[in-house]
């Protein structure tokens, strides 16, 4: 069977957040047997030089998009047996960030939809499904049933679309929604694209995928309420048969401590509780925090948006300083917490970091070298960092929400049981008690602590069960739909 993936981003070209990780990964991981999938992103001018430059031609064509004839190139480039094709067109993916301006967005990404769908019969590769992630491709499910449901080569065409993030839909005003998906005045109602007077592309997918997944079980329950629903709580509701939670898994050959070339010390399972110490120090004196074995440190690596849940953190900061743990970040977003965060490294030199800027190298360094990480999410899809935390055997200290709560369990001291530390209440002094908890176990029962580390390595999100899963959804909507 043809899978399609069909996204805004994906490893190893181009990424903004987890988005990119699973729509890289998953393909390599469905059974090669039986599935061809495939990866279609568009093309940015802000993937890297040596990217851009090794990509491969396809094709390209013309094709008329809201009144004028537009260039559509195809690219495509296979990494470890994963064919990703490339959407070209300077016009649309020009800029030095994949995306960031709303209205102009939503015009790029319905050109990507058609542009994509267009390309599909000049490729030589028929998908069966198409599997559309987050709002930037929920359009295609929508073009799918109507401008291009007549062709013999579409009609059988089946679609899954996927939620990583609820709270960004593509909404703006009919109109102009309207002009930029090009759709007739049927589709602009409430059972359909509108909402709230507005309308809403990500609502289009919704509506008419064959399929709905979402990336934990815990975040498909939760946005059927009013408190996660976004205001779709009502559709998702209605569609609670046709959408399944599947967790997310990572890559165990890109997060690997023991084959990392990011690290000094690399380890396994057994080597880690010599080996991690080691990692630390290098990592502090990197930092420029006091290096010292001793010390709790605790990391994050984030986007600094809301969702993150940095508002409790911001809140409890200079008390959390007074205890003996040292603190690092590294993250971009939200002006107000890249500032909040060089404010507090200004002001606990010693103990607190703010690395404020994207790295990958940086971002393994912290995993392996910290003992723990804070991620006391509002709410959260799914969440990868703490499952590669997990993988490197730094403790998660969560929030029970989403994916959190189905991929990290807590510690029980009684059973000497569980992978890391949650806190269920959206409340900043709840998380510091739960942080003061972590603290404990890991100066004052140093065993505990060891057996946590090891039980966290021995946890399994590898693809595996998850991929299965989707090969699972994948068969039953070809066979059944
Ligand atoms: P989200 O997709 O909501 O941002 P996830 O936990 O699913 O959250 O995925 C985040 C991914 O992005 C992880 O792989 C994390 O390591 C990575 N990441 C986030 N910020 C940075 C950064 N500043 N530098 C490097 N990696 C980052
Ligand atoms: C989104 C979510 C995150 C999830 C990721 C990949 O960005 O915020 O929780 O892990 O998508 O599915």
């Amino acid at each position: 069977k043809n899978i399609l993936f069909l996204a805004s981003e994906a490893v190893p070209f181009i990424k903004t957040g987890g988005l990119a990780d699973v729509v890289g990964s998953l393909p390599r991981e469905v059974d090669k047997n039986y599935f061809d999938a495939r990866i279609m992103i568009p093309k940015y001018m802000c993937m890297k030089e040596d990217d851009r430059n090794n990509l491969q031609y396809v094709t390209h064509f013309y094709m008329d998009y809201m009144g004028q004839s537009r260039y559509v190139g195809v690219l495509k480039k296979e990494v470890d047996g994963v064919l990703y094709y490339f959407i070209d067109n300077e016009y649309y993916f020009a800029g030095n960030k994949p995306y960031g301006n709303w209205y102009w967005d939503l015009e790029k990404f319905c050109f990507f939809c058609y542009a994509a769908l267009s390309a599909l019969p000049l490729l030589n590769f028929h998908p069966d499904v198409i599997h559309c992630h987050d709002w930037q491709t929920g359009l295609v499910p929508v073009l799918l049933k109507d401008r291009f449901a007549g062709g013999e080569f579409f009609r059988s065409i089946r679609s899954v679309f996927t939620i990583h993030n609820l709270r960004f839909q593509g909404t703006w005003d009919k109109k102009t929604i309207q002009r930029f998906t090009e759709l007739s005045d049927y589709y602009f109602t409430p059972d359909k694209l509108e909402f709230k007077k507005d309308a809403n592309l990500l609502k289009g997918g919704l509506v008419y995928a064959d399929a709905i997944t979402t990336v934990s079980r815990t975040y498909a329950k939760e946005i059927q309420t009013a408190f996660y629903g976004e205001g779709l709580e009502g559709l998702l509701q209605a569609r609670d048969h046709d959408l399944r939670g599947i967790v997310n898994g990572i890559d165990y050959n890109a997060w690997n401590p023991k084959r990392d070339p990011y690290l000094a010390y690399p380890y396994d399972k057994v080597s880690v509780h010599k080996e991690k110490g080691k990692n630390k120090r290098d990592l502090q004196e990197s930092l420029g925090l006091a290096v010292d074995d001793e010390t709790m440190l605790i990391s994050m690596v984030t986007r600094l948006t809301d969702q993150k849940g940095l508002d409790l953190v911001e809140r409890v900061f200079d008390e959390l300083c007074q205890d003996r743990v040292q603190f690092v970040i590294l993250g971009t977003g939200d002006e107000h917490y890249e500032n909040l965060f060089r404010y507090f490294a200004w002001k606990y030199p010693d103990r607190v970091s703010a690395q404020i800027y994207y790295s990958e190298e940086i971002s393994h360094k912290i995993y392996a070298g910290s003992d723990a990480f804070l991620m006391p999410s509002l709410f959260e899809p799914c969440g990868l960092s703490q499952l590669i935390s997990l993988r490197y055997g730094t403790i998660p200290i969560v929030r029970e929400t989403g994916g959190l709560c189905d991929t990290v369990e807590p510690f029980n001291e009684y059973e000497k049981k569980g992978t890391g530390f949650s806190f269920s209440n959206y409340n900043a002094h709840e998380m510091m008690a739960c942080v003061r908890y972590a603290e404990r176990i890991y100066y004052d029962d140093k065993k505990s602590w060891r057996g946590l580390v090891s039980r966290a390595m021995k946890a399994d999100f590898s693809w595996k069960s998850s991929a299965l899963q989707y090969q699972e959804l994948y068969d039953w909507l070809v066979e059944w739909r």
